[in-house]
């Protein structure tokens, strides 16, 4: 963190105005790290998986959030200090006096603050009873005319906008949508860094499927070999193939076991080392409101110990369902049936010489409406009551008579159900330094390096000169224009030895350092040194761009 700092990777925000706990500026080499990981997702998902990009409104409507169940479940048990007003978690202050908090209710939270005697970390002073504290950020469109929030997810802006995503995909499930964007959650007193954010960036996925095609995914012949370490909702640790996981139930369906392992893939590309990584199930006690199975993809880490970075969950049909509760709006798509077939049902067949005379010019209105009327909402006496543009009128028994027709149907309408990838950005990038970091002992020297995968570092290279004499610092940034020109981020450095450039590269983790020295000017040609092994190598300056051309990514 010190390294981040100095370096210009993140910087806590506000900082000439004293600082906010939860927000953090990226610097040029953190937006850049930012930046590159965010393209690799997009390699992956986008354009690996076919999910296409939304971006949406980072507000949200109110409805949205009542729909979705944020507006009443969203929500933490806080304590407010008597004395200096500070606010802090209840469950959070537990948990530091090793009080295990998962099963607890509120008032049970409430009798464990009193038993162990709990008191404000900052003064000792008294604290409140437990309040709810809703995690959202409120705020309001216009004048006050409309009661708005700042998305707590990216998701909720997908689900809205199903039936125009349906559309799109030409009315077929699957399918997928993505969205990279910045999510906001007003966290109480958040302490871990770029861990627990007040405003940070998701990338999520939603996959729209059949529930009943859920079970088989067609890509999975593609990953069921690749190993994966589960622990259980019954804190069962192992590590297993997709298919086996599958097989014995532990992961509950294909789809979601397809979407762990391209997760893991997706990690380890970034450079968070394999044996890193583990899946944990939720216990029934922490699932979110709207999921029925969910993987908290954690990564291992010296500061904070095993870190979520990705949730994946199966959150069924609670979203769609829920809003269209909420709206009115027929968010279900249309699944054909293989074989269409032929139905035997009864209608009603309206009289219309009866009609006329009683209903005049809508006669022949509420002639159709009888036909699509259903017949088990005869009353008793015979008579059945219509919806005749908003009002409810009666039409007596000798105006209509049932008859048996046969009918072609072709479908049915569901409401589909969904599994959600849903990465934290900023903890991907912190699981990556920490990661990356290290300071290593060569030849009685020391020195950190910061060893990111090439496509995450934050530059592609840099060029230097030797030294600054003899035409070598004009050289060394006509080179430097070459690279950039082929589209390399390239580091320009001319400040100090040639030992001290390297070591601030490396600190970085500027994969390659290109050297200009007095051969160049006679051969053309400069050393290009492997930022992990040191070793350096002789490269026409003609090949430069051809030896560091990135490999293309592997999505298998
Ligand atoms: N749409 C599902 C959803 O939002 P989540 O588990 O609440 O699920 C997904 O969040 C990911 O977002 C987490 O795995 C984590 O990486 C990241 N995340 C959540 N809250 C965060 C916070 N306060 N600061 C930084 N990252 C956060």
């Amino acid at each position: 963190m010190e390294l981040a700092r100095r370096r210009g990777f993140i910087w806590p925000s506000f900082e000439i105005y004293g600082g906010v706990s939860g927000f953090y500026d990226y610097g040029p080499l953190g937006a850049s790290i930012k930046n590159r990981v965010e393209t690799l997702w997009r390699k992956f998902f986008v354009a690996g998986e076919g999910y296409m990009e939304l971006s949406s409104p980072t507000i949200g409507v109110e409805d949205v959030f009542v729909a979705s169940g944020h507006l009443s479940h969203f929500v933490d048990p806080i304590v407010t200090c008597e004395k200096c007003g500070d606010s802090f978690r209840a469950d959070h202050l537990l948990k530091e006096r090793g009080v295990d908090t998962e099963d607890l209710s509120y008032p049970e939270l409430q009798r464990e603050l009193e038993k162990n005697k709990i008191t404000c970390p900052s003064c000792k002073g008294a604290l409140s009873p437990i309040k709810t504290f809703n995690l959202m950020f409120g705020t309001s469109v216009g004048a006050g005319e409309r009661r708005a929030y700042l998305r707590p997810e990216t998701a909720q802006h997908i689900f809205i906008l199903f039936s125009r995503l349906y559309e799109f995909y030409r009315k077929k499930l699957p399918f997928g949508i993505s969205q990279i964007g910045r999510a906001y959650r007003n966290e109480i007193s958040p302490r871990q860094g770029l861990l627990r954010l007040r405003e940070f960036s998701q990338a999520e996925v939603e996959v729209f499927v059949d529930p009943r095609e859920k079970e088989v995914h067609e890509r999975f012949s593609e990953i069921e070999d690749e190993k994966m370490v589960l622990v259980t909702g019954e804190d069962k640790k192992l590590k297993i193939k997709a298919k086996e996981a599958v097989e014995k139930k532990l992961v509950a369906h294909q789809t979601l076991a397809y979407h762990m392992i391209r997760t893991l893939q997706f990690l380890i590309s970034v450079g968070i080392p394999s044996e890193k990584i583990r899946f944990r199930q939720h216990k029934n006690t922490e699932m979110a409101h709207y999921a029925c199975d969910c993987w908290d993809v954690e990564v291992s880490t010296k500061r904070y110990g095993w870190v979520e970075v990705v949730g994946i969950a199966d959150r069924t049909d609670f979203d769609l369902r829920s809003h269209i509760e909420e709206s009115g709006a027929d968010l279900t798509a249309f699944v054909r049936l293989e074989d269409a077939k032929e139905v035997e049902k009864t209608v009603l067949d309206p009289d219309m010489k009866k009609l006329g005379p009683v209903f005049r010019e809508n006669a022949g209105e509420v002639g159709k409406l009888l036909g699509k009327a259903d017949p088990a909402n005869i009353s008793a006496d015979g008579s059945i009551l219509i919806d005749l543009n908003g009002e409810e009128i009666r039409v007596e028994k000798e105006m209509f008579t049932k008859k048996n027709v046969r009918e072609r149907v072709e479908g049915e309408k569901i409401i589909p159900h969904v599994i959600e990838p849903s990465f934290g950005i900023d903890r991907i990038i912190y699981a990556i330094l920490e990661s990356a970091y290290s300071e290593e002992e060569r030849g009685g020297e020391s020195r950190v390096v910061l060893k990111l995968k090439r496509d995450v570092a934050p530059y592609d290279l840099a060029v230097f000169s030797l030294v600054s004499k003899g035409g070598l610092d004009e050289r060394a940034l006509e080179i430097c224009e070459m690279m950039r020109k082929a589209g390399f981020l390239t580091f320009f450095d001319t400040s100090g030895t040639i030992g001290r450039r390297y070591a601030r590269a490396d600190e970085i983790g500027i994969p390659f350092a290109v050297t200009v020295d007095f051969q160049t000017l006679e051969d053309n040609t400069v050393t290009v040194r492997d930022r992990d092994t040191m070793e350096q190598e002789r490269v026409s300056i003609d090949a430069l761009t051809q030896r560091l051309k990135k490999a293309e990514i592997d999505h298998s």
